[in-house]
């Protein structure tokens, strides 16, 4: 059975081709970020616009891509929400007009169910259960999880998700957009000796997180630093700083996934969205799970950021239990990952 994936909750447009019998066949992505880089980051309305015009010429060239043509195509998913009103409607209105004119049914995905069983698609997947850390743009959270739908929340943020403190950080210090692959690469020239950013929320018991501070705490070394540089020195400083930010997010992200493994007595760790494609992030925990006697899992890094093919492997894990909704269609803007069931209590 092969399942067409669209995903366009933000400022990528994905689309992929799974197949139940052979894997994926198929992905490819169109991202906007040069559309938003000039605003410093995602202008609601040009996604939606954007999404609307590129989404359809890319399910063409996946579909040639796969090999199949659309009456192959045995289901439809397409991510429903959290995200972007408007861009979540562009692509829920395609996918619904698609499975009415082939007659295929059409499922609703959670974008971070998405993120969250990305690893899936690997030849070496994780098996249930296993704690999970969902760091992206919009989300910070870890999830115990049990099995398909069977989730629970350990932590989360309780203001900007990891991603979002990468992205204001880095438009601060004028590194551009996206913040989060601009601040590691300048952070790969900073000096890690030379500023010591705080671990927010460590030095307490529990699993949540915070870094809207550590974004003001950077901010006001910016300004008492830079008085009076310019030039190279100037550019120095930044690198300092997007150091010091990154090993202070990374730290933080690590010491609170060793706390989720401890406390849950789970030790496989599952590593997911835009934030988890961060190579010190990846190499700390490794080195932690090591130490913890457990094993770390990860996407490839296509995959840690939005796709389409992570769209269509979870939206197969409920079509094939039999769910999947009618013409009608809604975008969720706000929707909980908690608030999703097993597929098998549906059908
Ligand atoms: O999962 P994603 O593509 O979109 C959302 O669902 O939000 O995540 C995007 C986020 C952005 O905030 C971006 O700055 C961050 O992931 N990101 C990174 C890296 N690559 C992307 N953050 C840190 N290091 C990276 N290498
Ligand atoms: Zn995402």
């Amino acid at each position: 059975m092969n399942i067409l994936g669209i995903e366009t909750s933000c400022d990528e447009t994905g689309v992929a081709v799974y197949s139940s019998t052979e894997g994926l066949l198929a992905h490819r992505l169109y991202s906007q970020a040069e559309l938003h880089a000039e605003y410093g980051g995602v202008v609601p309305e040009l996604a939606s616009r954007d999404h609307v015009r590129k989404l359809l010429p890319l399910i063409r060239t996946t579909l040639e891509r796969a090999g199949v043509q659309g009456p192959d195509i045995r289901g439809i998913a397409y991510t429903a929400g959290p995200g972007l009103a408007g861009a979540l409607l562009s692509g829920a209105a395609v996918a619904r007009s698609l499975a009415w004119a082939w007659k295929v049914p059409a499922v609703e995905v959670h974008h971070m169910e998405g993120h969250l069983l990305a690893p899936m698609l690997e030849e070496h997947p994780p098996a249930f259960p296993f704690v999970a850390l969902l760091v992206s743009g919009g989300h910070s959270m870890l999830v115990k999880v049990e099995g398909i739908g069977r989730y629970s929340l350990m932590g989360e943020s309780l203001d900007d998700a990891a991603g979002e403190a990468f992205d204001k950080t880095a438009k601060m210090l004028g590194l551009g957009y996206p913040g989060g692959p601009a601040i590691a690469a300048r952070a790969e020239q900073g000096d890690p000796a030379r500023f010591q950013f705080p671990r927010p929320m460590t030095d307490r018991p529990g699993l949540d997180f915070s870094f809207s501070g550590l974004k003001t705490y950077a901010l006001t070394t910016m300004q008492k630093e830079s008085a009076g540089l310019n030039g190279a020195a100037l550019e120095r400083l930044k690198s300092d700083i997007a150091r010091a930010f990154e090993d202070a997010v990374v730290d933080t992200l690590v010491i609170k996934c060793r706390r989720a493994v401890r406390e849950s007595g789970v030790n496989t760790l599952v590593l997911a969205g835009g934030v988890a494609a961060n190579q010190r992030l990846r190499e700390k925990i490794n080195q932690m799970m090591g130490a913890e006697e457990g094993q770390a899992y990860y996407p490839r890094l296509a995959f840690c950021t939005d796709n389409g093919a992570m769209i269509a492997y979870a939206g197969w894990q409920r079509l094939r239990a039999g769910e999947s909704q009618g013409l009608a269609f809604q975008a969720r803007p706000r929707w909980s990952l908690m608030d999703l069931q097993s597929p098998r209590l549906n059908c």
